[in-house]
């Protein structure tokens, strides 16, 4: 496995990805990480990652010098190579001239890091400080027309330096140099595989729960539903699924739900259909954050309900991923409660349970392989993130039965259309919202009155920041005239054009 010491860049999650994509284990740590932690962790080799700081800053993170001391391939990238050389007695030059973009690599080695490479290779840059003189023992092995070490080694100790981020895809041979650093210099094997996960992970399960029983709340969405099918194959009967329909749910999900974890899986499934009691908790309120509340406690209550009925257990799965493990370095600051986000967070504490999170090591993709190997459906695989509240929160102002079933109607016919487009897993989430906005139509002779729906298309890394998709004119116009034949109570379909940042992406 590899070590990742994080200085603080924004792509260090994409170093950890490029890694593991080679099959090779990898864990993500803060920089400060102590010496005695780094030698019981083992890595077979370090990255040092690239970070916001220059070495001159007074307070410029810096790691424990004994991770040049274990003997151990290392590779410095950006200001890890910057560190790596001052740390190592070379000298950076301070600049506030930054060099960013692309930039053509010229390879002085074709040896070791660049093996398979033939003279050049584009690069993506940005940086600011540049080594002015390498430690003593380093050789320069690539340079570009305004970076005369680009790229340096020290053969002997195995220490790499990269000006560049081979981690970024505008590196486009960066996963070779990747491959070359973690094959050929830190003589790792390609072991991690989903195979393998799901081989260890279930022995750990096991190990872990014993005899014990283990509660596991479903939602319909990918990590909660690998979560499942993962536990379940590790200890069968000993996990009971509780899935709760909220009536907020989209057109046939809860009959799939059940279908799959119960008829096709086998899984010990409560389902509870509280529909009814949703409805009435939400009657007559409009405002989205008292909406969000009144959700996010009923589930609560609901869940531990049902859980009083299973008898005793003695764990709560849930499916956290890596991202939200990771000790980032990067400060994210405190920031304002935008929307309050309903998830099973408040459960543990509240019930007292241990907590089973068998792909917290994993980032969302490597999720969806797992759900692969494991035989689950595309469908489930590829779903586009749905929030916790459902469609309360894409039905504008107060709720009705009545509403809520247009606009079911008319989403499924977003979801379809945009999947027979082929653009389905493109995109992060596509769906329609109902407005509280009635307007005037003609239909045939008469004329109508009758309610708007949004449609959102939006493209995302992490929900953080999202943009619309320019979906084609065609594929506008079909989902428009689709709904307004087919769903009864709309006349008119509008397309959100706004960017998250200052949009949201759901709309309350
Ligand atoms: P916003 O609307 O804040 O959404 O731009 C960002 C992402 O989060 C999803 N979302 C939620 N997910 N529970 C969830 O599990 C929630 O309460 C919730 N609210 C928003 C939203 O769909 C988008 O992907």
């Amino acid at each position: 496995k590899i070590l990742i010491l994080d200085f603080g860049s924004q792509v260090t999650q994409l170093i950890a990805r490029r890694v593991r994509e080679q099959s090779i284990y990898c864990e993500i740590h803060p920089y400060s990480m102590s010496f005695e932690k780094i030698k019981e962790f083992a890595p077979k080799g370090i990255i040092l990652s690239g970070g916001p700081s220059s070495v001159y800053d007074k307070d410029a993170p810096h790691s424990d010098l004994g991770v040049f001391d274990l003997g151990l391939p290392v590779l410095g990238i950006c200001y890890g190579m910057q560190l790596m050389t001052q740390q190592l007695g070379g000298k950076v030059e301070r600049s506030d001239k930054r060099e960013f973009g692309g930039s053509s690599l010229q390879l002085d080695d074709v040896s070791d890091l660049f093996a398979g490479f033939d003279g050049a290779a584009d690069v993506w840059m940005s940086h600011g400080d540049r080594i002015e003189e390498m430690p003593a023992g380093f050789q320069v092995i690539a340079h570009t027309e305004h970076c005369p070490v680009a790229a340096m080694k020290d053969e002997k100790r195995h220490f790499y330096g990269v000006q560049f981020h081979p981690e970024v895809v505008h590196t486009p041979r960066g996963d070779e140099m990747f491959g070359n650093f973690l094959f050929n210099i830190c003589g790792c094997e390609p072991t991690w595989t989903m195979a393998n996960f799901i081989e260890t992970e279930i022995e750990s399960i096991r190990r872990k729960v014993g005899t014990g029983r283990v509660l596991c709340a479903l939602s319909g969405g990918v990590d909660s539903s690998v979560v499942a099918v993962l536990i379940h194959k590790a200890i069968g009967d000993q996990l009971h699924c509780v899935f709760v329909n909220n009536g907020l749910l989209r057109k046939g999900e809860a009959e799939k739900v059940v279908n799959l974890f119960s008829k096709h899986f086998r899984i010990n499934l409560d389902y509870v259909d509280a529909s009814d009691r949703f409805l009435e908790k939400l009657s007559g309120v409009s405002d989205p954050e008292t909406k969000r509340k009144i959700i996010g406690n009923e589930f609560i209550y609901l869940f531990e309900e049902e859980a009083k009925k299973i008898g005793k257990v003695d764990y709560l799965a849930q499916g956290t991923l890596y991202p939200d493990v990771i000790e980032s370095v990067s400060t994210k600051g405190p920031s304002a409660v935008i929307k309050s986000h309903h998830n099973v967070g408040g459960l543990p504490e509240k019930m007292n349970l241990k907590l089973l999170e068998p792909v917290r090591e994993l980032f969302k993709d490597e999720v969806r392989l797992l759900g692969k190997e494991l035989g689950m459906p595309d469908e489930v695989i590829y779903r586009q993130p749905f929030p916790g509240p459902g469609l309360a929160i894409r039905c504008i102002g107060e709720l009705s039965r009545e509403n809520l079933d247009i606009l079911r109607e008319a989403d499924a016919i977003v979801i379809d259309e945009i999947r027979k487009a082929g653009l389905y897993r493109e995109i992060w989430q596509s769906f329609a919202v109902l407005l509280p906005v009635k307007t005037v139509g003609v239909m045939g002779d008469a004329r109508t009155y009758e309610n708007t729906v949004a449609l959102r298309a939006v493209n995302s890394l992490d929900g953080m920041t999202a943009d619309w998709v320019k979906l084609p004119y065609e594929l506008l116009g079909s989902i428009s005239s689709r709904i307004i034949n087919e769903v009864k109570g709309v006349n008119r379909v509008v397309y959100d054009i706004s960017q998250k940042p200052p949009a949201t992406i759901e709309w309350e």
